[in-house]
């Protein structure tokens, strides 16, 4: 998507030396918008794990890409074939264990692995990882298009069958293009429906404690001028009740067989409100995205717990400076969950890349 006019996606390489891989490094969004280069899978772990790269597509993808730099690693080192597979599957613990709730980072993982399995030599190895990690990152594009384009039909229909003159979206943390490789599972339809000439207005819920809503949606939306206003995570149900909102939408980390849906911590209270209110609310969901092993999401789903000081400390601009302040008492405890789970019950549709489906396993089940 655009960057002051300018095309970006959130991972690439330069083509000219395939031996790095840059990422927009989130951390210092709004205030500042900064390229980082990984040169190894070390770094791309780290970047997972500070959340210089997030959002689960781009998770997946990102640790592709660790994965073909760990080859690189393993090549250079030359390693025969049983030395290279050893380091590549020593790094892929590596990067399995920076975060545990976005399913997409384990499917991205295996799937790679299983691919490098064929490879005889490490220069194979290296070769079949970086088509592979290419490979997802260009489907991840084409399927948030597509998802973009099944949600289209939903906001013409919303906006046909209740004679809008301008459809209020609201969505909760950053499912955006920021999240995936370009586009967005959320807010695909949004951007396709701006495209098309929809009149729309987006909801911004802030997402406390690391406001990916406030800082990083509410940017990618200033940046494509779709009109949006934050609110704080508390106002959501507010806006709802005073008939402000037509349809919730947001992304998931996992989604499980029976329909479940995990995301950001605070979703399920937006859910709540939306049910309280009859709002439809519809979570847009990568296949990638689904757990087709768990039913359960509340009880088998690991729920990532970050440091408190995501909590107790907060950062902000104050004049040029980026400057952190305590804002709560010292001695009390805090804890930080980063997830929680949206019972089915909760949810009216996912949005796929193959269509609009209900939560219910009969018609999850077929996706997989
Ligand atoms: O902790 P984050 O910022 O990685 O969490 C991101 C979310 O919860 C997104 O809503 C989710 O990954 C879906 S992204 C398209």
């Amino acid at each position: 998507m655009l960057v002051k006019g300018k095309h970006y996606r959130t991972i690439w390489q330069n083509p000219g030396n395939l031996n790095s891989v840059f990422i927009i490094d989130q951390t210092k969004l709004p205030f500042s918008f900064s390229v980082k280069e990984l040169k190894n899978f070390k770094d791309t772990a780290k970047a997972i794990e500070r959340m210089q790269v997030r959002g689960a597509p781009l998770i997946g993808v990102t640790a592709a890409f660790g994965i073909y730099l760990a080859a690189l690693e393993a090549r250079s080192m030359k390693s025969d074939i049983k030395k290279t597979i050893r380091f590549i599957s020593d790094a892929s613990k590596i990067l399995s264990q920076t975060r545990p709730t976005a399913v997409n980072l384990f499917w991205a993982i295996e799937n790679s692995l299983n691919k490098i399995k064929t490879a005889l030599t490490a220069g194979e190895a290296v070769s079949i990882s970086l088509a592979n990690a290419q490979k997802m990152a260009e489907d991840d594009v084409q399927v948030c298009e597509a998802m973009g384009m099944n949600g289209l039909e939903l906001f013409k229909l919303l906006y046909r069958e209740k004679k809008l003159k301008r459809l209020n979206i609201l969505t909760h943390c950053n499912a955006g293009w920021l999240a995936t490789v370009d586009y967005g599972t959320a807010t695909s339809p949004i951007y396709k429906a701006f495209e098309s000439g929809m009149d729309l207005h987006v909801w911004v819920e802030e997402t406390r404690p690391r406001y990916q809503g406030g800082k990083l949606t509410a940017w990618e939306l200033g940046e494509m001028r779709i009109p949006h206003t934050i609110i704080t995570d508390n106002a959501g149900g507010y806006v709802m009740q005073k008939g402000l909102v037509d349809v919730v939408i947001t992304g998931s980390d996992r989604t499980t067989l029976n329909g479940d849906v995990c995301n950001k911590i605070g979703t399920y209270k937006t859910a709540l409100a939306a049910a309280d209110n009859n709002i439809p609310f519809f979570a847009a969901v990568p296949v990638s995205s689904f757990d087709f092993n768990i039913k359960d999401g509340i009880n088998e789903i690991d729920i990532e717990e970050r440091n408190s000081n995501e909590i107790t400390v907060t950062e902000g601009l104050q004049g040029k400076l980026i400057r952190k302040v305590k804002i709560f008492p010292e001695k009390s405890p805090v804890k930080n969950f980063g997830f929680d789970i949206t019972p089915s019950r909760l949810v009216t549709g996912l949005i796929t890349e193959r269509g609009i489906i209900h939560p219910r396993k009969s018609e999850i089940k077929k996706l997989k």
